[in-house]
């Protein structure tokens, strides 16, 4: 048998406390399944004397991460800290400097400098290893670095973040406004008291962006992803959806085209019988497509304690087994430089929700603007509001000037169409507010 492989824990919060559960839990089974004693020798955090439900005594406590990556009796370093620079950043590199892998689940840190670890690691040849940083609990990473290996991948798209599903999930089963339930979804632990990072669709992009590397073989190019966040989706788009056959989810998507690759975020229409509509609260879904395996669905928890430190544990495992490999499939020098589609050229379906003034001719004036375009409607639903006493509603009459909703679905266009159009239909001063335009998905 080989001797034991020594791990040292930077960060001791949701996951860290999490990694140091499991491998106290399962050490046996992990014992016996490896051939290999996994031993944790020494962790780090912020506060020594937190209440952490952990009994911390047998391990080693060192003060600062960077300490647990020099420390010579660390095999593998792992970080748990979270954020883009600074003491995990420092730490990660003074590990693979040290000639040590490195286990982590910071997506903020890949995304930003994700390429330039990778290559560290292999000059240093040793692994880099990041299954938790997407999905939490799903083996994304995985799928697409192996069992995948020898597909050419065409999409990855993805419900990639817990907290916008939940509100979406609660929005379109209680028909609740989005600021109502963004506050239920903080006060019961899902969204943070700072949510921007979340419902901003931020976090979302940091995940694509990581798995555009891996599934294009691409540099990583955070500040080409589109992002959308879904503080705009009203419940009145979500009753449209539901009533035209679709589900609101934010999606991370990003695809080949013959422009280059688009990564976008953003609220999404996908029909309510597809799987990955199916997908609601804190879960999170990877669809994958592929030229010879087909196009998968993965589906799981994206976050927690349990799931995220499974997936930190496997990456553990793979490193005691020997695993070497380059972090993002190719090695670093050979991804190719990002090539940013336009997505002004992308092409599909798009909602639009209108609130266009109650007169004779505004229909026909945006009906014209979109046929200037070439976008043509699937269909059009004008939902005029009831008045009048309650038991005997009737509509407002004709002509009033009263702001009226109106929803439209194109049929494939392009975007760089639609929003000509509606920049058109807004300066034609025939509607009130902003136009609501939310893309479709066919997945
Ligand atoms: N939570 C999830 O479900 C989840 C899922 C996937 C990926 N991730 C990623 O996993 C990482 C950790 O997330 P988390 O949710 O576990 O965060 P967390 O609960 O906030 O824990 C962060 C830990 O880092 C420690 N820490 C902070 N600054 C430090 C410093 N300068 N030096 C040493 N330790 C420091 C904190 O110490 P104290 O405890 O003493 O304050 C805490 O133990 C992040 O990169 C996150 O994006 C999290």
């Amino acid at each position: 048998m080989t001797g034991p492989l020594k791990v040292g824990i930077a960060g001791l919060g949701t996951v860290g406390s999490g990694v140091l559960k499991l491998l106290r839990d399962h050490n046996r089974e992990l014992q016996e399944r490896l051939g290999r004693q996994i031993v944790v020798t020494a962790i780090s955090a912020r506060s020594r004397s937190k209440d952490r439900g952990l009994d911390l005594s047998s391990y080693r406590w060192l003060e600062t991460p960077a300490a647990v990556a020099s420390s010579p009796d660390v095999d593998v370093f792992v970080e748990l800290i979270g954020g883009e620079n600074g003491a995990p950043k420092q730490a990660v590199e003074t590990a693979l400097r040290a000639g040590k892998p490195v286990v982590t689940a910071n997506k903020a840190l890949l995304a930003q400098h994700g390429v330039g670890l990778a290559a560290l690691a292999e000059r240093n040849n040793v692994a880099l290893k990041f299954e938790a940083a997407v999905a939490g609990g799903i083996p994304v990473i995985k799928a697409l670095r192996e069992s995948l290996l020898s597909n050419r991948i065409t999409r990855v798209s993805g419900i990639l973040n817990g907290t916008c599903n939940y509100i979406l999930s609660l929005m379109q089963s209680e028909g609740r406004a989005f600021a109502e339930v963004l506050a239920e979804a903080q006060r019961a632990g899902y969204a943070e008291a700072d949510p921007t990072f979340d419902i901003g669709g931020f976090d979302t992009a940091h995940k694509l962006a990581i798995l555009t590397s891996l599934a294009f073989g691409t540099e990583m190019s955070l500040k080409d992803v589109y992002i959308e966040g879904i503080t705009g989706i009203q419940a009145a788009d979500i009753e449209a959806a539901e009533d035209l056959g679709y589900r609101i989810k934010l999606l991370g998507v990003a695809q080949r085209t013959e422009s280059g690759i688009e990564q976008r975020v953003h609220p999404t229409m996908v029909p309510k019988q597809s799987a990955i509509a199916a997908v609601n609260g804190v879960t999170n879904c990877v669809a994958i497509d592929t030229d010879y395996a087909g196009s998968l669905t993965l589906v799981g928890p994206g976050a927690g304690s349990k799931a995220t430190a499974s997936s930190v544990v496997s990456d553990i495992v793979d490193i005691a087994r020997g695993d070497k490999s380059p972090a993002f499939v190719l090695p670093a020098a050979k991804l190719e430089p990002y090539r940013q589609a336009q997505l002004r050229a992308h092409e599909g379906g798009y909602y639009v929700r209108l609130s266009v003034f109650d007169k004779y001719g505004a229909f026909a004036k945006i009906a014209t603007r979109m046929a200037e375009q070439k976008v043509s409607l699937d269909s059009i639903v004008q939902r005029r509001p009831r008045t009048g006493r309650p038991g005997r509603a009737r509509s407002s009459p004709i002509d009033s000037g009263t702001p009226v909703p109106v929803i439209m679905i194109t049929h494939d266009t392009t975007e760089a169409a639609i929003r000509t159009a509606l920049e058109r239909i807004e300066a034609d001063g025939q509607i009130e507010g902003r136009p609501q335009m939310i893309r479709i998905e066919s997945i």
